[in-house]
C-alpha cells in the first residue's frame, strides 16, 4: 500500500507535440516496462473530448517502433486504458482543482507523484503553470512541470518568466526541456571524450583548429509560420539545441556525472563566451524556387507571416570562448531552414601535422589533409573519423579515409526517441538533461544583444533559394576565420 503512483498529465493534448511525440514516446516507455506500476495519463486541453476520443486520437501516432516484428496492439490496449481526459481552459483553478479530484481518484490513497507537461504556446503558459501548481499540485509527493522553449525572447522576458515560474515552483520542480540533450549522439559526447584516451587530450586550443555545429532541415517553416516569425531561427535553434551542444562539448571534466557537477560546468563554458557581435553573424531568408515541376514557397509566401518579414530562417554565427582550453578556436555554428538536406552534426577540424613529410602529397591544399571527427547525430546516427591513409598500390598517393561507426549496423536496438529519455528522466528525477535557470541566463546573455541590433537596424536577411546550401555570406564568415565548413566538402 506503500507504493507510489505518478500521473502524467499533458497540458496541450490536442496539440501536434502531444500527438507526434509526447503520447508515444510515453507508450514507449510503457512498452519497455519504464514507467512505474501505478500510472495514470491525463490529456488536458480545452475541446470537449471523451476518454474514448482522447485514447482514438493517441492510438493513431502510437506506434510498433521498439521491436517491429512484434505486433504490440495487445500493449498499445492496455497502454490507451490508463490514458483519459479532462477537459479545461489553461487559466482555471477550478478546472485544475477537478482534475485533481479525478486524479486523486486513480492514486487511490497512495503517495501521489504528480508530473505535469505544458505542451501549450507561452502566452498562455504562466497561468497554466499558477493553476496546475496551486489547484492539481501533489500534496503527499512530488510535483514536477516540464515546459518547452520558447523561453522568452531575450535575456529580460526570459527571467521575468522565470520569476513568475518560481512564484509557483522550486527551481527543482522545474524541468526545461531541450530536446536536443536527449539525443543519443548529444548525450554520448560526454562519453566520446572523457572516456577516450585518443580524444581527452586532444580536446583543446592545442589539437582543434576548430569545432562546427551545424543544423539543417530540407523544409521550411510551412504551418509554423505564426510562431516562427514571432522567434527566428537564431532564437528557434541556436540559442538553445547548437548552444547546448557546444556546452557540453567544450566543458571541463565534472566533478562527478551528478546534475549539478555537469550545469555546473556548462555555465561556466557559457559564461566564459564573448556575447556573438553583429559583424560574426550572417543571416538569411529562403525564397521561392521551381525545381523539377514543383514551385517550393518563400517564406514569406506563408499566410501568417507578414510581407516584409525580416525573420531570419538561417543564419551562421563565429563564437569564442575565453579561457585558457578554447582561446582563440572558433566555434561555428550554422542553421536553417530549406536548405539542401536534413542533418544535425558536430565537426571537429584538427589542426595540421607539423613538418609533416607527406605535405606535398596535398599539393596546395593542405585543409584537405586535416583530421576531422564527425559526429553525426541525424539523421542516420554515425561517428566517422577522417584520416590520411595511403592509396594502395605502387605509387604513393594519399587521401582521406573515413572510419566509421554507423550505429544502424554496430547496435541492434533501436534508438529511442529523444522525448522517451527526458520523459523518463523527469519521473526519475533526474536533472542532468534539463536546463538550469543559471544556464539559461546564461544562453540568453549571448544572443541578447545581437538580436536586438539585427531588429534594430532592419539588418535585410540573404535571400537563398529553397532547397539551396544556404547563403553564400556563410562561407565568408567561415574564411575569416580560415574555416571551411566541413559538410560542403
Ligand atoms: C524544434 C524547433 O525545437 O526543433 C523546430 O522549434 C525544429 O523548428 C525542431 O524543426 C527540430 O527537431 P528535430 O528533433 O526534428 O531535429
Amino acid at each position: 500500500e506503500n507504493e507510489s503512483s505518478v500521473s502524467i498529465t499533458v497540458v496541450g493534448a490536442s496539440g501536434d507535440l502531444a500527438k507526434k511525440k509526447i503520447f508515444p514516446a510515453l507508450f514507449a516507455l510503457y512498452y519497455e516496462d519504464c514507467l512505474p506500476k501505478h500510472f495514470t495519463i491525463y490529456g488536458y486541453a480545452r475541446s470537449k473530448m471523451t476518454d474514448a476520443e482522447l485514447r482514438n486520437m493517441v492510438s493513431k501516432t502510437l506506434t510498433c517502433r521498439i521491436d517491429k516484428r512484434e505486433n504490440c496492439s495487445e500493449k498499445m490496449d492496455q497502454f490507451l486504458k490508463r490514458c483519459f481526459y479532462h477537459s479545461g481552459q489553461y487559466d482555471s483553478e477550478d478546472n485544475f482543482s477537478q482534475l485533481d479530484k479525478k486524479l486523486k481518484k486513480h492514486e487511490g490513497g497512495r503517495v501521489s507523484n504528480r508530473l505535469f507537461y505544458l505542451s501549450i504556446p507561452p502566452n498562455i503558459f504562466t497561468e497554466a503553470v499558477k493553476c496546475a501548481s496551486l489547484s492539481a499540485s501533489s500534496y503527499n509527493g512530488w510535483t514536477r512541470v516540464i515546459v518547452e522553449k520558447p523561453f522568452g525572447r531575450d535575456s529580460e522576458s526570459s527571467a521575468a518568466l522565470t520569476k513568475t515560474l518560481k512564484q509557483y515552483l522550486a527551481e527543482d520542480q522545474i524541468f526545461r526541456i531541450d530536446h536536443y540533450l536527449g539525443k543519443e549522439l548529444v548525450e554520448n559526447l560526454s562519453v566520446l571524450w572523457f572516456a577516450n584516451l585518443i580524444f581527452e587530450p586532444l580536446w583543446s586550443r592545442r589539437y582543434i583548429r576548430n569545432v562546427q555545429l551545424i543544423f539543417s532541415e530540407d523544409f521550411g517553416t510551412e504551418g509554423r509560420g505564426g510562431y516562427f516569425d514571432n522567434y527566428g531561427i537564431i532564437r528557434d535553434i541556436m540559442q538553445n539545441h547548437l548552444l547546448q551542444i557546444l556546452a557540453l562539448f567544450a566543458m571541463e571534466t565534472p566533478v562527478s556525472l551528478d546534475a549539478e557537477d555537469i550545469r555546473n560546468e556548462k555555465v561556466k563554458v557559457l559564461r566564459s563566451m564573448r556575447p556573438l557581435r553583429l559583424e560574426d553573424v550572417v543571416v538569411g531568408q529562403y525564397k521561392s524556387r521551381s525545381r523539377g515541376g514543383v514551385t517550393y514557397p518563400s517564406y514569406t509566401d506563408d499566410k501568417t507571416v507578414p510581407k516584409d518579414s525580416l525573420t531570419p530562417t538561417f543564419a551562421a554565427a563565429a563564437l569564442f570562448i575565453d579561457n585558457a582550453r578554447w582561446d582563440g578556436v572558433p566555434f561555428l555554428m550554422k542553421a536553417g531552414k530549406a536548405l539542401h538536406d536534413r542533418r544535425a552534426e558536430i565537426r571537429v577540424q584538427f589542426r595540421h601535422v607539423p613538418g609533416n613529410l607527406y605535405n606535398r602529397n596535398f599539393g596546395t591544399d593542405l585543409d584537405r589533409a586535416t583530421n576531422e571527427l564527425v559526429i553525426r547525430v541525424q539523421p542516420g546516427e554515425a561517428i566517422f573519423l577522417k584520416i590520411n591513409n595511403k592509396v594502395p598500390g605502387l605509387g604513393m598517393r594519399l587521401d582521406r579515409s573515413n572510419l566509421n561507426l554507423h550505429y544502424a549496423a554496430r547496435y541492434s536496438k533501436e534508438i529511442p526517441d529523444a522525448y522517451e529519455r527526458l520523459l523518463l528522466d523527469a519521473i526519475e528525477g533526474e536533472r542532468r538533461l534539463f536546463i538550469r535557470s543559471d544556464e539559461l541566463d546564461a544562453a540568453w546573455a549571448l544572443f541578447t544583444p545581437v538580436l536586438a541590433e539585427l531588429e534594430e537596424k532592419k539588418i535585410i536577411p540573404e535571400s537563398y533559394p529553397y532547397g539551396s546550401r544556404g547563403p553564400v555570406g556563410a562561407h565568408y564568415l567561415a574564411a575569416r576565420y580560415n574555416v571551411r565548413w566541413g559538410d560542403l566538402d
